[in-house]
């Protein structure tokens, strides 16, 4: 079995490659190789099996062919770049969003084996003239370049699905938090540093209101969901392939006094409360409720608690650091 990451050195793909090492097989069969690509060539030491790290950005279409001459069984499609960089951006979310998943998935049914193709989208698939509560089948009304570009992605990946191209599965996630390392570019960012951060002893500011809701997951659930969706039988999916996460939805306040229960209520004290209008009005367009039934029926993990989530941040991020 032959497992390709997109965006292999990014936060998500570190992690999923890790986890890959762990099981040391996939879909029931040993992984017999991982290649890892990124802008630039990834790593992961430690591994039970041949990693490859490759410098292939995925907006160069032949260098991406190049990388899928020979097949992958499964490939995990994360690059991208991230919404606040997209929103900034147009054009760079388009040749990175749009056009590199394009590209892969072009190359994905060159290599003429149907591999399952595990595509990372967004919840920022969801805002506009969507219900509050979001539930399956809703009509998607991204308010987002970044979002509009991974819905573009989830239309095709169907399309491509439907047609036998590609064995695809698309997973909306919520926002990861706690994201470990520095803060980037996407707007959630804060999501993770006023948590991140503060219990190491820095301060972080909070741009949106405490009462601000917060569609979120934690990394190792999504890692979890990740492989469990590279496992299913494409055909669970039915004919949309492309599904939201399980997450919680709490409020910032609630996630603070997550964090206080577990960290005590130092952390909360290094909070600063400066409103952003930018990131407030990426973030008031999203969606902080979800019913995520078809993805819970299609056995994918919830998380019980934001508590929990400290906890693994703390066991698996600061006790050991990537
Ligand atoms: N982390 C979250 O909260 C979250 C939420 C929803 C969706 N997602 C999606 O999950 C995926 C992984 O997210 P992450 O948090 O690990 O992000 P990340 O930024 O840590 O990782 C993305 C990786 O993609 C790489 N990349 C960017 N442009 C590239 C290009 N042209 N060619 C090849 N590689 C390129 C980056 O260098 C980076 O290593 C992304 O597709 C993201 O949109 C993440």
């Amino acid at each position: 079995m032959r497992v390709l990451i997109t965006g292999g050195g990014g936060f998500l793909g570190q992690k999923l490659g890790r986890a890959l090492g762990a099981n040391g097989s996939l879909r029931g069969h040993a992984i017999t190789e991982l290649v890892l690509a990124d802008v630039a060539a990834p790593s992961l030491s430690g591994m039970p099996f041949p990693v490859t790290g490759v410098a292939c950005d995925v907006s160069d279409e032949p260098a991406i062919r190049r990388l899928m001459t020979a097949p992958f069984d499964v490939i995990f499609h994360l690059a991208a770049i991230v919404s606040g960089q997209a929103e900034a951006d147009f054009d760079l979310g388009l040749r990175i969003n749009l056009f590199g998943t394009l590209n892969l998935l072009q190359a994905a049914r060159a290599a003429g084996n149907c591999p399952v193709v595990v595509y990372a989208s967004s919840v920022a698939a969801h805002g506009g003239e969507e219900p509050e509560v979001i539930v399956d089948g809703v009509e998607l009304n991204p308010q987002t370049s970044y979002g509009t570009q991974k819905v573009m992605g989830e239309l095709l990946l169907n399309d491509m699905s439907r047609r036998g191209m590609v064995d695809g599965r698309g997973l909306r996630l919520p926002t990861v938090s706690i994201r470990p390392g520095k803060a980037n570019a996407a707007a959630s960012s804060f999501m993770s540093s006023i948590f991140r951060d503060t219990m190491q002893g820095q301060t972080a500011n909070c741009p949106v209101a405490d009462t601000y809701p917060i569609y979120h997951t934690a990394p190792r659930t999504v890692i979890t969901n990740l492989i469990h969706a590279a496992g299913l039988d494409g055909a669970l999916f039915g004919p949309n392939r492309c599904i939201n996460l399980p997450g919680r939805t709490d409020t910032v306040a609630e996630m603070i006094a997550a964090m206080t229960l577990v960290a005590g209520a130092e952390p909360a004290s290094r909070i600063t409360w400066t409103p952003d209008p930018v990131i407030q009005a990426i973030v008031k367009g999203w969606r902080g409720h979800v019913l995520a039934e078809k993805g819970l029926r299609l056995g994918f993990a919830a998380d019980r608690s934001f508590e929990d989530t400290v906890r693994w941040f703390l066991e698996d991020d600061i006790a050991r650091p990537m």
